[in-house]
């Protein structure tokens, strides 16, 4: 009789449900080894597939010529776009309803693009097979500059005919895509020209790349005999990956299983649809043997999915005051040689008019011209939602650069400009219906937090100090305050190549009240296992600890969406809520029926049902599941299952508040963040431990970002950035510490009042970095200044504003 005497506490505790610290369960797998990811698949008979890739960014493919790659000893197939074609898979469509070419068809339009795929009865044969395809290649002109691009008479996409629409209407240019417009042109463009304070500035935020841990690959397994194709991936969404691949290649999507098993991190990045997917079911139907593709880094990093890559040309007006009148922002996007960037449809730039950040902003425009270059298509959501991440860099630079021209304090200027805690929900200028928040008590936590006053002191007298000549180093105090916006759906707005933006849960309960649940969704180590069992936990009464949570494969998990955009909690949790409602709406008539009374007359307390005004008479859960398979109970079928799709009314819009201390040597162009203050607030917290991380795991990407990554190319279009010397990742030892804080604002609209929070401290540290290394420069009139500020780049600031001499 434990049930009786354990108190509730003991029963809350028990439960590790919502608000838990709960320790991660995947870490057990994980920490000792045993993760399975995509190249931990070995299936019998397995061949290995390698790409023959473009040296060139900007060539025609004059002849291919594989007679001695076929001739080595292990080779099985090299397939180039003439196999391809008949099957028409030699180009595939983007998300972004443009098309891409799987195998160089007579052009190449990037460095490292794909041109021909090895197939081989081992991994090294594969590799050294590649070597020995001969490509003759004529080089044409290269544009690496969309500027350039859109003035050029080299035309890129000879695909595209002349003067004809693209996927989001009129091109004006052969190298042009798009241009997308959201807000009152007119309206803007009058308040600006007539206002007390104006101040313009290019803000570019620099092409960088997701670079998850483990890079992208597949292994392809047909089954001739059934009929049956298995494909195995690194797939942030499965399910979409199985409807496309039905599509492209007409085998029915009952007959195509596609499993995501352990990722190594996604960040966006395997989001989209790769030749390396589309290159290796081919040459598992051709064969009729699995065959595996697995990149290497530099691939990865070549040709895989960038991110970012804007160039924001902003005007922002302002009363003497500092009170914003207006908002005016066009875009130039460079989106390479594909527009493969993953947004929903009907959103060209993704989220970018999410651009008037937290301000209460009352009119705004933004234009967003995509273009056409010699890069590496993607575009995609770097740990961000949809181009969130740029456009709260863009307000964050615009703040600070207005609080310059009117002589302001930054963190007082965005006080007086915050949208108040009274005005939600708050419709945004450029559309969006901001769901809950309370900016003011943010704001004030964490500057009281950081002591905010005394560091501004400081950092004047750092300034005197300087200009005495008593030290070389100057101090920036980095703030930011951002709105996220995060949960797409609703399916009315939101849907990919026409797949309406919900997800799902689907919940058996076990008779002896154990449980699985199986998700729309895919981690990619946010977690999932652990916090989607914790919402189950309060909603069904059945401990976290008893519960399985399976994800990824798509012959057993309901359809979905997947996970990006910090969409998994705002939807696929919204939907485990509701299912776990439903198995709780059922066992409540069961419990009713156990105990002989009304449905009405029970309530449901912590992992029980209990009747109204006698809570010593109960019915556990663990009870109720074993009557609903063992006993014949009138009216009710056997089982406690349910399923819930979920369509999200609104999006759910988390916020933080940010401050980075930086001391910045100038001789050297060196830094030491000495502080980092992040706020988050991401509505209810299911677990606090795992935000930590995610706040610390994106922080540490911000920092990353800021300070020094980026995919670089010369003029010729060879990446510069192609491997890990190059390209920064921050290991320990640049990383510094956090302190992290929260409020809680729950969303009104979510059945927990959660909101995501995976991507904010993305979307907030990389204008608090950045901020802080302009902020430190402020006082000698720095106004703007390009990312990535590593060393050389911020030595070069110093030289240009003459603190060398
Ligand atoms: O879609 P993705 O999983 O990348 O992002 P998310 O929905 O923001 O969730 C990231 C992790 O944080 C998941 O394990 C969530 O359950 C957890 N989380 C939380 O504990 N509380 C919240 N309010 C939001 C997320």
């Amino acid at each position: 009789m434990k049930d009786e005497v354990e108190s509730r506490d003991d029963r809350v505790a028990n439960l590790k449900g919502l608000g838990s610290a709960r320790k991660r369960v995947e870490d057990v797998r994980f920490t000792q080894g045993k993760g399975n990811y995509v190249d931990d698949i070995k299936l019998p008979g397995m061949l290995h597939g390698d790409f023959v890739r473009s040296p060139y960014a900007h060539a025609r493919v004059k002849s291919i010529n594989i007679d001695a790659a076929m001739a080595l000893d292990g080779v099985v197939a090299v397939l180039t776009a003439k196999d391809l074609e008949p099957l028409s898979l030699h180009w595939m469509p983007t998300l972004a309803g443009d098309k891409q070419m799987v195998l160089a068809d007579g052009k190449v339009l990037f460095q490292g693009q794909e041109v021909a795929f090895v197939v081989a009865r081992d991994r090294y044969v594969a590799a050294d097979a590649v070597e020995l395809v001969e490509v003759d290649y004529e080089e044409l002109p290269v544009l690496t500059d969309p500027f350039e691009a859109m003035k050029s008479d080299t035309v890129l996409r000879e695909d595209l005919e002349d003067g004809a629409d693209g996927a989001h209407g009129p091109r004006r240019h052969h190298n042009h895509i798009f241009l997308w417009e959201e807000g009152d042109k007119a309206a803007t463009e009058e308040v600006i020209d007539s206002a007390e304070v104006v101040v313009e500035e290019m803000v570019y935020y620099h092409r960088t790349h997701p670079c998850p841990l483990e890079t992208c690959g597949a292994v392809a397994s047909m089954d001739k005999v059934n009929g049956k194709l298995t494909l195995y991936g690194t797939f942030q969404a499965p399910h979409v990956v199985r409807t496309v691949a039905s599509l492209l290649s007409g085998i029915e999507e009952h007959n195509i299983r596609v499993v995501s098993p352990d990722i190594g991190g996604g960040f966006g990045n395997k989001v989209g649809v790769y030749p390396g997917y589309v290159c290796s079911i081919v040459a598992s139907i051709v064969t009729g043997l699995p065959v595996k593709w697995v990149e290497d880094r530099m691939e990865n990093l070549m040709a895989t999915a960038f991110a970012r890559d804007y160039w924001m040309q902003g005007k922002i007006s302002a009363t003497k005051e500092g009170k914003i009148t207006g908002l005016h922002c066009h875009v130039t996007a460079d989106h390479g040689a594909f527009d493969a960037c993953a947004d929903p449809t009907k959103y060209p730039a993704g989220f970018f008019h999410i651009c008037t950040g937290s301000y209460d902003i009352p009119v705004a425009y933004v234009g967003v011209d995509g273009v056409y270059t010699n890069k590496a298509p993607g575009g995609v959501a770097y740990r961000c939602s949809f181009r969130v991440t740029e456009a709260a860099y863009f307000i964050e630079r615009m703040i600070e650069v207005l609080a310059m021209e009117l002589n302001m304090d930054a963190a007082e200027l965005r006080r007086i400009n915050f949208i108040r805690k009274e005005q939600f929900p708050y419709q945004s200028a450029l559309g969006w219906e901001y769901d809950s928040g309370d900016y003011h008590t943010a704001w004030d936590k964490a500057l009281t937090s950081v002591g905010y006053d005394d560091l501004r002191r400081e950092q004047a007298e750092r300034v005197e100090a300087f200009k005495r000549g008593e030290t070389r180093k100057l101090m920036g105090i980095g703030l930011s305050f951002f709105t996220e916006i995060v949960g797409a759906g609703p399916v009315k707005n939101c849907d990919i190549l026409g797949m309406g933006m919900f997800d799902s849960c689907e919940i058996r309960i076990h008779p002896t009240g154990s449980a699985i649940a199986r998700l729309g969704t895919i981690s990619q180590g946010q977690g999932h296992a652990t916090t989607f069992a914790q919402i189950l936990a309060t909603e069904t009464g059945i401990p976290a600890d008893s519960i399985t949570i399976e994800e990824g494969d798509t012959d057993t998990a309901p359809y979905g969406l997947g996970t990006y955009g910090s969409r998994s909690t705002p939807v696929a949790g919204a939907a485990t809520a509701l299912a776990g409602r439903k198995i709780r709406a059922k066992a409540q008539m069961i419990a009713a029926y156990l105990l002989e009374v009304h449905d009405d007359d029970v309530e449901f307390d912590v992992d029980r049902f209990v009747l109204k005004g006698a809570p010593e008479r109960f019915k556990t859960m663990k009870e109720i599941a074993y009557a609903a398979y063992n006993q014949a109970i009138p009216g009710i079928e056997p089982g406690l299952e349910a399923v819930s799709y979920y369509d999200p009314p609104n999006m759910t819009y988390p916020f933080g508040a940010y401050v980075c201390v930086m001391d910045v040597d100038v001789d050297t162009g060196t830094t030491d963040i000495r502080q980092f203050y992040a706020l988050d607030d991401c509505g209810t917290r299911i677990n606090p431990m795992v935000i930590e991380g995610q706040v610390h795991g994106g922080l540490t990407e911000a920092l990353a970002i800021a300070m020094g990554q980026e995919i670089a190319y010369d003029d010729l279009g060879n990446c510069k950035t192609g491997t890990l010397m190059d390209f920064f990742i921050p290991t320990a030892w640049e990383t510094p510490n956090y302190v992290t804080d929260h409020t809680e604002t729950p969303s009104p609209h979510h059945p927990i009042g959660a909101k995501g929070v995976g991507e904010s401290p993305n979307v907030g540290g990389v204008p608090a970095f950045s901020n802080a290394v302009h902020d430190a420069f402020r006082a000698f009139g720095l106004r703007q200044a390009h990312m990535p500020h590593d060393h050389w780049r911020i030595w070069q600031i110093a030289n240009d504003l003459g603190l060398h001499d």
